[in-house]
């Protein structure tokens, strides 16, 4: 029986498989520019985050209907509970989709769908955040959000992602502002790819409550010091920091030197379809390759509840 855990930094079009994206292609006469999924897979030998990027966005081609989006959530969450996870907060890119023609009411009520009934038919929790593409502008995050407004009944919080270098967090201050205005919660990825100081410029300008990866700051002490002291959660990913060459090897993954330092570390999938594993698999790889202790890793599972947004009787539950 795999450990019970949250997963907290897992983005749903990121766990569109190959055979389902063939599938979808065809259902909605998409041409994809590949033979078959052992053509597609070969595409996945990633040389950093933007080339990651580049096949994650050209792929979301085949996702037009609300029967498409529930159709990638019930897989997900089907994988998702054969790995213990019990609670799942789900990002998505709703630009990357708005961009293409789909509305914003499309692929929320699509995952809707999968996600509205996800206790009763997968056993898991979930809760829905939504990302700005930061290599995108302000005006189109804040465009974004006013869009987003008739579904807050449905999205817990706001996130940052997309290509991390050279689109400092501080370009989204207002959308951040008005977010919290709407009493939505506030994570980011900082520190992928990207410099400890946009860890820094995050939690001060953006006020968020948890760092998606975050990996970086060990390059500053002072800012590990703070993150131990305030109790910032990390949503660490550590299969997707390998493929995306944000370590060279799983071997020398910082987590342990993470984790003895103090900080609040979870381990999750990023993007498990296009990185070799989901949670549980994550999980095994650093007992394995990093040698964790068993009371390390039930850490990282009780990690995962308390970094979570559920709040404590939910928590509890969900254990
Ligand atoms: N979008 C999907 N996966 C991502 C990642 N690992 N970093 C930034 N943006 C992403
Ligand atoms: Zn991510």
């Amino acid at each position: 029986m795999p450990l019970p855990k949250a997963e907290l930094h897992l983005h749903v079009e990121g766990t569109l498989e190959p055979e389902l994206a063939f599938e979808l292609a065809a259902r909605n006469a998409v041409e994809l520019p590949y033979a078959d999924t052992d053509d597609l897979r070969k595409a996945y030998a990633f040389e950093d985050l933007q080339s990651f990027l580049n096949l994650y966005y050209e792929l979301m081609a085949v996702l037009r209907t609300e029967r498409d989006f529930e159709d990638l959530a019930n897989a997900y969450l089907e994988r998702a509970a054969a790995q213990g996870v019990r609670h799942a907060e789900i990002f998505f890119d709703p630009q990357a989709h708005i961009a293409r023609g789909v509305p914003m009411g499309t692929v929320v009520e699509g995952l809707w769908r999968a996600l509205g009934r996800s206790e009763d038919s997968h056993g898991v929790s979930t809760q829905l955040i939504m990302c700005f593409l930061r290599d995108e502008s302000a005006d189109s995050a804040m465009e974004t959000l006013r869009a987003a407004e008739p579904y807050l009944d449905r999205i817990v919080g706001v996130g940052l992602d997309s290509a991390e270098v050279g689109h400092p967090p501080a370009k989204f201050r207002e959308v951040y502002e008005a977010a919290a205005a709407l009493g939505l919660r506030r994570v980011a990825h900082a520190g992928e790819e990207g410099p400890p100081e946009y860890i820094t410029e995050a939690l001060d300008v953006l006020g968020i409550e948890r760092v998606d990866h975050g990996l970086r700051c060990m390059e500053d002490p002072a800012l590990v010091e703070r993150l131990v002291r305030e109790r910032v959660p990390l949503t660490l990913c550590p299969l997707s920091n390998v493929r995306l060459r944000a370590v060279d090897v799983l071997a020398e993954h910082p987590l342990p030197a993470m984790l003895d330092a103090g900080l609040l570390c979870t381990v999750n999938s990023d993007d498990p379809a296009y990185f070799g594993g989901y949670v549980a698999d994550n999980f095994h790889a650093v007992h394995d390759t990093l040698g964790l202790s068993t009371e390390r890793m039930r850490e990282l599972a009780r990690n995962s509840f308390l970094a979570s947004f559920l709040d404590h009787d939910e928590e509890r539950r969900a254990r």
